[in-house]
């Protein structure tokens, strides 16, 4: 038995490519008293994967070579700790790789549900990062307006689909037709807007006439300037992310507008972790478990298959590749 590791060699100046990684083999590791070994099943792909290579943001930079970290959901081999036992379920940022050793305190028990897929997608951190982010921040009110960026990803087709069940107007902002066309058809949204076609502002004003009371923003940069002249008064920007400057060696100047509109149209503008609600989280995974069972909550999963294809799927991620939730099966 060995352990295939994806090394992160250098970090990116610029753009991530697949000259960043290599794949070395070794041996599978031994636990000590107190920690667990972890066959990884499941990894998660995340934009915040390349941020972290920027610097440090809620936690700290990965470092060039070092096992690329990441967050997975993963099953328990053998335990020198009370809490785990073999076969248990858990989700842990193992890294990119097939077993990792953990301290039990660094791993998170989570049901078997079936299909495991979920556990990254809905009922995961994409489903919870939108279900927190537009319920406690956004306060959406039925009859209102919400705009979502990159909302083809994972959290932001979860976000579009929660401002409907919760009675609002729901425009979509991603790129290409086959992805607007994707909204509109099978999430029913309201209205989408190809941010690769042209005009975000002009779009927005044909889709959003009143303009926008809350802008669920995953992308910051030109988006959200485009966003920024449409909010309503007393209008909510939850700033979730800022993908359009992750895959780049700096981030660019802020947005026009600030604070001056923030001002004028009494704005709240307010940033988010998705753990800062975790205590909420039984609640919440009830609450997305209850929609997706009437039918209300369509999960879009993208896995790719296979380890070694880890790094070329963040790297196809990043230039909007996916259809909803991306993931990497490493293990049945
Ligand atoms: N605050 C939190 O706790 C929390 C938790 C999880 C995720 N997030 C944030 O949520 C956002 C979405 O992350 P995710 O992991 O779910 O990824 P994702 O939305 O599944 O995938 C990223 C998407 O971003 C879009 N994109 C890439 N470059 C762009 C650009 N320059 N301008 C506009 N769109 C661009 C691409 O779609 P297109 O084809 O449409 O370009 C791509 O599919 C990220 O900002 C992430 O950091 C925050």
């Amino acid at each position: 038995m060995s352990n295939r590791q994806i090394i992160l060699v250098e970090l990116p100046k610029e753009k991530l490519a697949p000259t960043h990684f290599r794949l070395v083999e070794g041996a599978v590791p031994e636990p000590g008293e107190g920690e667990v070994l972890l066959r990884v099943r499941l990894i998660s792909l995340d934009a915040a994967n390349r941020a972290w290579m920027q610097g440090a943001t809620y936690r700290s930079a990965i470092e060039a070579g070092s096992v690329m970290a990441g967050g997975a959901i993963a099953e328990v081999v053998t335990s020198r700790a009370p809490q785990f036992a073999a076969g248990d379920i858990v989700f842990a940022d193992t890294g990119w790789q097939d077993y990792a050793v953990l301290p039990s305190k660094a791993l998170s028990k989570v049901p078997r549900v079936e299909p495991l897929t979920h556990l990254l997608s809905v009922y995961g951190i994409a489903g919870l990062t939108a279900y927190f982010g537009l319920l406690r921040i956004g306060r959406p009110q039925a009859g209102e307006t919400v705009v979502v960026s990159a909302a083809a990803g994972s959290v932001g087709s979860f976000v579009g689909q929660i401002g409907k069940i919760k009675g609002c107007r729901v425009i979509g902002i991603a790129g290409g037709a086959a992805k607007c066309d994707w909204l509109v058809r099978e999430l029913g949204f309201d209205a989408a807007v190809d941010y690769k076609a042209g005009s975000v502002f002009a779009s927005l004003k044909t889709a959003a006439p009143n303009g926008i009371d809350i802008y669920f923003d995953n992308v910051g940069g030109d988006i959200l300037e485009a966003c920024l002249p449409m909010m309503r008064i007393k209008g909510r920007i939850v700033c979730c992310g800022a993908v359009s400057a992750y895959d780049r060696a700096a981030p660019a100047s802020g947005p026009r507008g600030i604070p001056g509109l923030i001002v004028v149209k009494r704005l709240l503008m307010q940033g988010f972790i998705v753990t800062d609600f975790f205590s909420e989280r039984p609640e919440a995974v009830a609450e997305l478990q209850r929609w997706v069972e009437k039918g209300q909550l369509k999960i879009k999963e993208d896995v790719i298959e296979g380890l070694e294809n880890t790094p070329s799927a963040l790297i196809g991620l990043l230039a909007g590749e996916n259809l909803g939730k991306r993931m990497v099966r490493v293990s049945q």
